[in-house]
């Protein structure tokens, strides 16, 4: 089969598609021929060595965490899938090695695809979606009229950060670029801000919570626009971020919290109904597996509405 995968760290240049067996199915396993996979910050992030610590020095490595694909085969152990089941799900994020055409993987990884969500849609939800429903669930607490503001809301994270903000009855404020200044009205936003024309960090208005997508405001500035007792999250924390707000939290009544997602079959679940339901999600662009290089050149230059996201076979 084949398979995009690297050899070292470090840039696109890396990548290349080999020829690999297709992997051998054991009494616990489900191989899926894949559809779909979406593209995500940590696929380039692991490429360049920067999570070592987790992804380890072993190579070959494969990139692509989260796909959607159609179950070829199961372990005799396993009840919930059959062949020809639409499954959607995620492989080891520090292993990688969506971008295949099979992957190998447990009945915890993957849970059923309705027909209504399209292999590329479905490819599209786990990682984002993990990230976004635990910082609601795990890390913050928003009810009605809680004053949110989202920075990067219409990446991957903040298309399903700010629908379930919405739906948590938050007053939510949206940072967005000029191009997502609709998508982000569209799923309810109160107030948009386009970051390339205003800085936020120069407002007036104070929020309960402020979560920041992009990398672009730290906690200290953050605190500029954070009410006396409110929470900001940072989705992109090191060791030392970790420690920090470890160490800040036990001194001061506003709240510095980290995200650390974890992919959870139930959390899977509760988005793939969100989705049935009518939660939005939006393809901006889609890639041919043999695209990859042009694919982790783009998408990381960022400009993406929502995912980008690989289709294989017809
Ligand atoms: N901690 C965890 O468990 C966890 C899990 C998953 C992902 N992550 C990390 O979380 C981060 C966000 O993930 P994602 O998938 O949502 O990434 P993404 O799709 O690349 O979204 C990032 C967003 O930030 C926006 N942005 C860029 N510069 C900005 C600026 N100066 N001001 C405001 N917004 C700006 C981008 O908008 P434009 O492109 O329109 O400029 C984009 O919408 C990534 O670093 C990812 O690695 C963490």
């Amino acid at each position: 089969m084949k398979k995009v995968s690297y050899q070292k760290y470090g840039g696109v240049n890396e990548l290349e598609i080999t020829e690999t067996p297709i992997p051998e199915i054991t009494e616990t396993t489900v191989l899926v021929k894949v559809k779909a996979v979406s593209i995500n910050p940590l696929d380039w992030k692991i490429l360049a060595g920067e999570m070592k610590l987790m992804s380890g020095s072993k190579f070959p490595k494969g990139i692509g965490i989260d796909f959607s694909g159609v179950v070829e085969a199961v372990g005799s152990s396993i009840s919930r899938f059959k062949k020809g089941d639409a499954v959607l799900g995620s492989v080891d994020q520090f292993k990688g090695g969506a971008l295949a055409e099979y992957v190998l993987v447990t009945e915890k990884d993957i849970t059923i695809k309705p027909e209504t969500i399209s292999f590329e849609k479905a490819a599209a939800i786990p990682v984002v979606g993990f990230a976004a429903l635990q910082i609601f669930n795990k890390v913050i607490t928003v009810n009605k009229g809680t004053e949110v503001l989202i920075n990067g809301a219409t990446g991957g994270i903040g298309m399903f950060a700010t629908q379930i903000a919405k739906t948590k009855g938050a007053i939510l404020t949206a940072v967005v670029s000029e191009k997502g200044m609709d998508l982000a009205k569209k799923w309810g936003s109160d107030f948009v801000i386009n970051y390339q024309k205003e800085n936020i960090l120069a407002g007036e208005k104070l929020y309960d919570v402020v979560i920041d997508l992009s990398g672009q405001i730290p906690f200290d500035k953050a605190r500029a626009i954070m009410k006396a007792r409110a929470t900001y999250v940072n989705t992109i924390p090191g060791p030392k971020q970790i420690i920090e707000s470890f160490l800040h939290n036990l001194f001061s009544k506003q709240k510095y919290k980290v995200l650390l997602s974890k992919p959870s079959v139930a959390d899977l679940h509760t988005l793939v109904n969100n989705v049935n339901e009518g939660m939005d999600v939006v393809i901006a662009k889609t890639y041919r597996m043999d695209d990859f290089k042009e694919a982790y050149k783009e998408v990381p230059r960022g400009g993406i509405l929502g995912k980008a996201v690989f289709i294989l076979g017809e």
